[in-house]
């Protein structure tokens, strides 16, 4: 794993340039990103280019070395430009226009914000295309983060008619679909097709689940029409994008999947622990498409600046969170950020230097995981691969809007229903693909699907084909519940697969009593099915409970899980309650189960058992192994 440093040299004397990249290189770094939010110094007034400056600072950082990722900088365009063109602002569900002096404050469809950026990226391709030292481009900076994929602007509201009529053709196949009878909701006409503004209560299931797969779109386009600049312009260089790591404004997929490389943005102090940040570090891999090429484009160096609390990072743990990474098989992690700024809206924000640029520790520790990096690619690189795991978790984007809209429990997302069976699995010492879609099932001897909440009929001959193939397949709670429009199916559950299961829900419950899961006697978790079965014990293909509820409630003695063959059920939804369940059917297909610790995450890498553990933040091996002595 390479590692590398986001620098901002436009908000810093040149004087300073020189001695930073040296400094850089020194401790090992060979990647420095700049240029994403520079809008403004790169083109002052309008129309009137001012490359030099950046020339100088790319120059400066190869000439130390380094290897340069170029930004390009639609996340922060220039006050003139929002000045000239109100329209180009981004209207939030209340009407309100986003004032300039942020970022990400403008709508994703507007034609003259689309030019801007394109004619922008265009004059920094005609400059650096070719340049040697550029070896890669990031488009934009985290699209949709902020909450700025939606937009309800007038034009989002055309843009968006019209993609609804594309895709139902007519009306009353509209109504049919979005089950408009509810609350007098039906359309008479095109015209009344309206982006979902805030009225009394909510708004249909269905037009906010369709407002987010067009706002998605939209981003996404905006994307393509630069990334074709720059391909054609930059030959042979990645065109990354940064997603936000636990975003769904988007859908990351989309924006990853046609450069065939991901990059997330990680902020382990953003997110809730260890296991949220190997969930989240599998779903970038598992973004990118059959290549699984992923980079770190931002690792947090040190106290952040943007939760709540912003606690410290104690010593040890950056080099940690850089082993973590390239365990999970990042190819590059690049810190965020060099210097902090004087001025500005991050001044709590750590880099690898202090603001009177001195060492911080981020920078001391950055150094020392840039020789065991090196150290250990040299002596024993297949420590470094990420071998392809034997159990696939299924993620969908479409899946998660359709949870965040309705989740039943507040709170609840799409996260919290599939980050903890890939907690259960690395607590059990295996590793597991997340994948979307479109990716290859083939050769997973389990594939779980722990949120796919719709149903659709291309889904269900995947999951088909995958148990013809050999595979387990095992569903959570909620599976298979609503058709694509978000509207609930009227088949018994999971839709189209009871039959095969031999069983089926009968309550799908947003969990507030006592329940646990016996065996095990872990709790339920937030959401719980309670099964039925529906063949006869003395079936050919009988089917097994795995799993009941204990507890002191009406649910004592009830189904929490159950198997047919090739097809289980899980109704729970705790990690631990899925590290029971998921533990006998792991061995029944031959997968070496190793319970780790709490706190400490197992790989199997090369031959050698490698633990990580993020309590005493230590890497270990065996055969004895240990990083720093490489
Ligand atoms: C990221 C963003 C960076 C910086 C960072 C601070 O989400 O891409 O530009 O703001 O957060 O943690």
């Amino acid at each position: 794993m390479k590692l590398g440093v986001c620098w901002y040299p436009e908000q810093h004397p040149e004087s300073r340039w020189a001695d930073d990249v040296r400094r850089m290189a020194e401790a090992g770094l060979t990647l420095v990103r700049l240029g994403e939010f520079a809008w403004a110094a790169l083109e002052p007034t309008p129309g009137q280019l001012d490359l030099g400056w950046l020339e100088r600072a790319v120059t400066t950082a190869t000439d130390a070395g380094l290897r340069v990722v170029l930004g390009t900088p639609s996340a922060a365009p220039p006050r003139w430009l929002i000045r000239s063109h109100p329209d180009i602002r981004l209207v939030d569900s209340d009407g309100t226009a986003r004032a300039a002096g942020s970022r990400r404050m403008t709508c994703p469809t507007a034609p003259r914000y689309r030019e801007a950026s394109a004619g922008i990226v265009t004059a920094l391709v005609e400059r650096f295309g070719n340049h040697p030292g550029v070896v890669a481009w990031q488009l934009d900076n985290e699209p949709g983060n902020h909450d700025s994929a939606r937009c309800w602007c007038a034009a989002c509201e055309t843009a968006f008619r019209a993609w609804v009529a594309a895709r139902y053709g007519e009306l009353a196949r509209l109504n049919e679909a979005w089950g408009t009878a509810f609350w007098s909701g039906q359309y008479g006409s095109w015209d009344e097709v309206e982006l979902p503004r805030r009225s009394s209560t909510v708004q249909s299931p269905s037009l906010l689940l369709a407002h987010r797969r067009f706002a998605s779109h939209q981003v996404v386009d905006g994307l393509t029409e630069q990334r074709a600049i720059i391909a054609a312009g930059s030959p042979g260089r990645d065109i990354l994008v940064n997603t936000y790591w636990d975003d769904t404004f988007v859908d990351a997929r989309d924006v990853h999947e046609p450069a065939g490389i991901a990059a997330i943005d990680a902020y382990p102090h953003g997110v809730d622990g260890p296991e949220a940040y190997a969930y989240l570090l599998d779903l970038a891999r598992g973004s990118a498409g059959p290549s699984g090429r992923a980079w770190v484009m931002e690792q947090q160096p040190g106290p952040i600046n943007w939760t709540a609390l912003n606690p410290p990072v104690p010593p040890g743990q950056v080099r940690v969170w850089g082993w973590q990474a390239a365990l999970h098989g990042m190819e590059a992690s690049l810190f965020f950020s060099w210097r902090p700024t004087r001025s500005g809206q991050e001044q709590y924000h750590s880099g690898l230097v202090r603001h009177d640029g001195s060492d911080d520790r981020g920078l001391v520790e950055a150094a020392i995981l840039a020789r065991e990096l090196q150290a250990v690619a040299a002596a024993a690189p297949e420590v470094l691969v990420r071998p392809r795991a034997r159990v696939a978790i299924l993620h969908a984007y479409e899946d998660a809007w359709a949870i965040e809209i309705d989740p039943h429990q507040a709170g609840l997302t799409h996260r919290s229903l599939v980050q903890p069976v890939h907690a259960a699995l690395h607590r059990l010492g295996l590793d597991a693909d997340i994948l979307g879609p479109r990716d290859d099932l083939t050769d997973y001897a389990i594939v779980i699907a722990p949120a796919l909440h719709l149903r659709t009929d291309a889904r269900l001959e995947r999951l088909r084909s995958a148990m013809s193939a050999g595979s387990l397949v095992i569903l959570g709670p909620r599976s298979l519940v609503k058709d694509l429009d978000d509207c609930w199916l009227e088949t018994p559950l999971p839709g189209g697969l009871a039959a095969a299961l031999g069983g089926h829900v009968v309550e799908g419950l947003s969990q507030t009593l006592p329940v646990t899961v016996v065996p095990g006697d872990a709790p339920a978790g937030p959401w719980t099915d309670v099964l039925e079965v529906d063949v006869a014990d003395d079936d050919p293909e009988p089917v097994e409970v795995l799993a009941r509820y204990g507890g002191p409630s009406y649910l004592a003695g009830s189904i929490a899980a159950l198997r047919r063959g090739d097809l289980a059920y899980v109704g729970a939804s705790s990690v631990e309650a899925w590290t029971t369940i998921l533990t006998p059917l792991l061995v029944s297909r031959g997968l070496p189960v190793l319970p780790a610790e709490v706190g400490v995450e197992r790989f199997e890498r090369g031959g050698r058992r490698i633990a990580l553990d993020h309590v005493a933040l230590t890497i270990t091996g065996s055969p004895a192994w240990d990083p720093g002595a490489a």
